[in-house]
C-alpha cells in the first residue's frame, strides 16, 4: 500500500518552511529591482547591503563619511538607509536647487522615532509637517520671540548673564586656574534662553544635563526609523525606555513651568511688559486668535524647539570661535585691536558697538563655515517626485544638505582647509539663507528663525570675552596638538571640552 505523504507539522512549518519562504522572499526583494525598470535618472549611488542599505558607510561623523562618499559619486548621491531613499547634497548650486528653486516640494521634515516622542508628535515647529499648523506657530515664535524687536528687548537678559560669565572667568583667572569654556558658554546659553521664554532661569546643572540628555537622545540612531521590523533592537539596547523616561521628564517640568504661568506664579518677569513667551502662547491658547488651535502638547513642543535649537548650536559656535582664536594668535590680536577701538576706553563692549566690529562679525562667519553646529542641516523630505539637476528625485525622498562639505568645496573657497576670516571682509556672502556656499541656518521656508537671537548672543559675548581677556592654551596643549574631534550627533560641538586660561587685560 502506498505510503501517505508526511503531514506538515507545525512544527515543520515554524522551523522549516516559514523560514526558508521569508529568507528567500528576502533576497529576492533585495536582489531584484522593486518595479520594473524605467527610465529614471537617479543620483548615483554606493553599492549597498542587503537590509542595512548604506547605513555602514555612514560611520560615526557621517558628514565627514559623506564628504569622502562625494568625491567619488559626485555632488548628490542617492543613498538607501535601510528602507529610507536619502538624497545627499554637497555643493551650493545643487542646495540651491532644493532650497530655493523646490523649496516648496522639499518643505517638510521625515517623521523619527525620537522627535515624534520628544517633540510632541510633529506638534513642534522644528518637527511639524508643513501646513497651517506649522505656519501658524512658527509665525507666533517670529513675531513674539525671534523677531529683531524682541530679540533687542532681551538685552538685560544677555548682559546680566555676561556678567555672570564674566565675573567668573575674573575669579578663575586672579588665580591662575584654568577655565572650561564649554561648560560656561553652555550655562550661558540655557539661561539666556531660559530667561527670554520661561520668564526665569530654571535648573543649575540638573536642568543642562537634563538638556544635553535631550539632544543626545533627539540625534541618536534608532533602528525602527531605517529598519522597521528591526525595531525590536531599539527596545533591547534600551533607547526605547530612555526616550520613554526624557519624554516624561521633560513634560513634567514643562506641565510645572505652564502652571506656574497659568496661576501667575512664574517669578521674576524680567520680560519688557511683566510678559514671557509662556505667557504670550497661553494668550494665543485662549483666544484662539492664531486661526488654527495651539493645545498645551504645541505650548511644550515651541518651547523645547526653543531650547533644542537655540541652546546647543549656540554655545557651538562659540566654542568652536574660541578654538580657532587660540590656535590663531594673529586673528586673536586683531579681534583685541578692533574691540580696543570700538570700546574707545571703555571696558564694555555694548550691543550698539557689534554692527561696527567688522571683523569680529568675519571671524564668526568663517568659523560657521568650517564648523556648521548642524552639519548636515536638518533633514527635509519631498512631498512629490521632482527633477534636480537632470536626476529623478521621488516623493518621500529624505534630503540632507552637508552644510560642512559645501563650506569645504575648492570650488567655492580659495584654501578651504585655512581658518582665514579675511576672506569675508569686503565680501557680500553672508548666512541668512540666499548665498548657498554658506548654509548653517538652511535656507528657505525652513530655515532657522532664530538667526537674529543667536547671532546677537554670539557676537556680545566673544566681543567682551577678547576685549577683557588675553587667552592662551592650558600647559601641555600647543595650536598643533589641541583636540579638534567632534562630538557624533545632530549638533557637531567638541568631543573634549574647551579649557584655556585667561589674564584679565588692563586698559
Ligand atoms: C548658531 C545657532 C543656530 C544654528 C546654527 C541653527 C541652525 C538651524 C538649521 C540648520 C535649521 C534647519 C534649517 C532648514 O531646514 O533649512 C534650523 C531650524 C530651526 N531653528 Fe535654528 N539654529 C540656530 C539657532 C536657533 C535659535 C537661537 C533658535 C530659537 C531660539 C532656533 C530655532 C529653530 C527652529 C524653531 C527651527 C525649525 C524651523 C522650521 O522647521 O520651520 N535656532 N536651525
Amino acid at each position: 500500500m502506498e505510503q501517505p505523504p508526511p503531514a506538515i507539522t507545525i512544527s515543520t512549518l515554524l522551523t522549516v518552511v516559514f523560514p526558508f519562504t521569508f529568507f528567500t522572499i528576502f533576497l529576492l526583494r533585495w536582489l531584484l529591482p522593486a518595479t520594473p525598470p524605467t527610465q529614471k535618472c537617479l543620483p548615483p549611488s554606493p553599492f549597498r547591503l542587503p537590509i542595512i542599505g548604506n547605513l555602514h558607510q555612514l560611520g560615526r561623523l557621517p558628514h565627514r563619511s559623506l564628504y569622502l562618499l562625494a568625491h567619488r559619486l559626485g555632488p548628490m548621491m542617492l543613498l538607501h538607509l535601510g528602507v529610507r531613499p536619502v538624497l545627499i547634497v554637497s555643493s551650493a548650486d545643487d542646495a540651491l536647487d532644493v532650497m530655493k528653486t523646490h523649496d516648496l516640494v522639499f518643505s517638510n521634515r521625515p517623521r523619527f522615532t525620537a522627535s515624534e516622542k520628544l517633540l510632541y508628535h510633529g506638534k513642534s515647529v522644528a518637527s511639524s509637517t508643513y501646513g497651517e499648523h506649522w505656519s501658524s506657530i512658527r509665525n507666533v515664535c517670529v513675531v513674539q520671540l525671534l523677531s529683531a524687536d524682541k530679540v533687542k528687548s532681551f538685552l538685560a537678559e544677555r548682559e546680566e548673564e555676561l556678567g555672570v560669565l564674566v565675573e567668573e572667568v575674573k575669579q578663575l583667572a586672579s588665580v591662575g586656574l584654568p577655565v572650561n569654556l564649554s561648560e560656561m558658554f553652555c550655562s550661558f546659553c540655557v539661561y539666556v534662553i531660559c530667561r527670554a521664554a520661561l520668564g526665569r532661569k530654571y535648573g543649575g546643572a540638573k536642568f543642562r544635563e537634563m538638556i544635553g540628555e535631550f539632544m543626545r537622545l533627539l540625534g541618536g540612531f534608532y533602528m525602527r526609523d531605517f529598519v522597521p521590523w528591526l525595531a525590536w533592537v531599539d527596545w533591547i539596547n534600551g533607547s526605547d525606555a530612555k526616550i520613554e523616561r526624557v519624554a516624561r521628564e521633560f513634560d513634567g517640568f514643562l506641565d510645572n513651568v505652564i502652571d506656574e504661568h497659568v496661576k501667575g506664579e512664574s517669578g521674576d518677569r524680567s520680560v519688557e511688559g511683566g510678559k514671557d513667551f509662556v505667557d504670550v502662547l497661553l494668550e494665543v491658547q485662549s483666544s484662539g486668535s492664531d486661526g488654527t488651535a495651539i493645545d498645551r502638547d504645541s505650548i511644550k513642543g515651541i518651547i523645547l524647539d526653543m531650547f533644542s535649537g537655540g541652546t546647543d548650536t549656540t554655545y557651538t559656535v562659540l566654542e568652536w570661535a574660541m578654538t580657532e582664536i587660540l590656535i590663531h594668535s594673529r586673528v586673536c590680536r586683531k579681534l583685541q585691536n578692533e574691540a580696543l577701538e570700538i570700546a574707545n576706553g571703555k571696558p564694555d563692549i555694548s550691543e550698539s558697538d557689534l554692527d561696527n566690529m567688522h571683523y569680529l562679525k568675519a571671524v564668526i562667519k568663517e568659523t560657521l563655515r568650517l564648523h556648521p553646529p548642524i552639519p548636515l542641516l536638518s533633514p527635509r523630505e519631498s512631498t512629490e517626485d521632482v527633477k534636480i539637476m537632470d536626476h529623478d528625485i521621488e516623493a518621500k525622498t529624505m534630503v540632507c544638505i552637508n552644510a560642512w562639505a559645501i563650506g569645504r568645496d575648492p570650488a567655492e573657497w580659495d584654501e578651504p582647509e585655512e581658518f582665514r576670516p579675511e576672506r569675508f571682509m569686503n565680501s557680500a556672502v553672508d548666512f541668512k539663507g540666499h548665498h548657498f556656499q554658506l548654509l548653517p541656518f538652511g535656507a528657505g521656508r525652513r530655515g532657522c528663525p532664530g538667526i537674529l537671537f543667536a547671532m546677537t548672543t554670539i557676537e556680545l559675548v566673544l566681543a567682551n570675552i577678547v576685549h577683557k581677556f588675553d587667552w592662551e592654551l592650558p600647559a601641555g596643549t600647543t595650536a598643533e596638538n589641541i583636540n579638534m574631534t567632534e562630538c557624533s550627533g545632530v549638533v557637531a560641538h567638541r568631543k573634549t571640552p574647551l579649557v584655556a586660561v585667561a589674564k584679565l587685560r588692563s586698559f
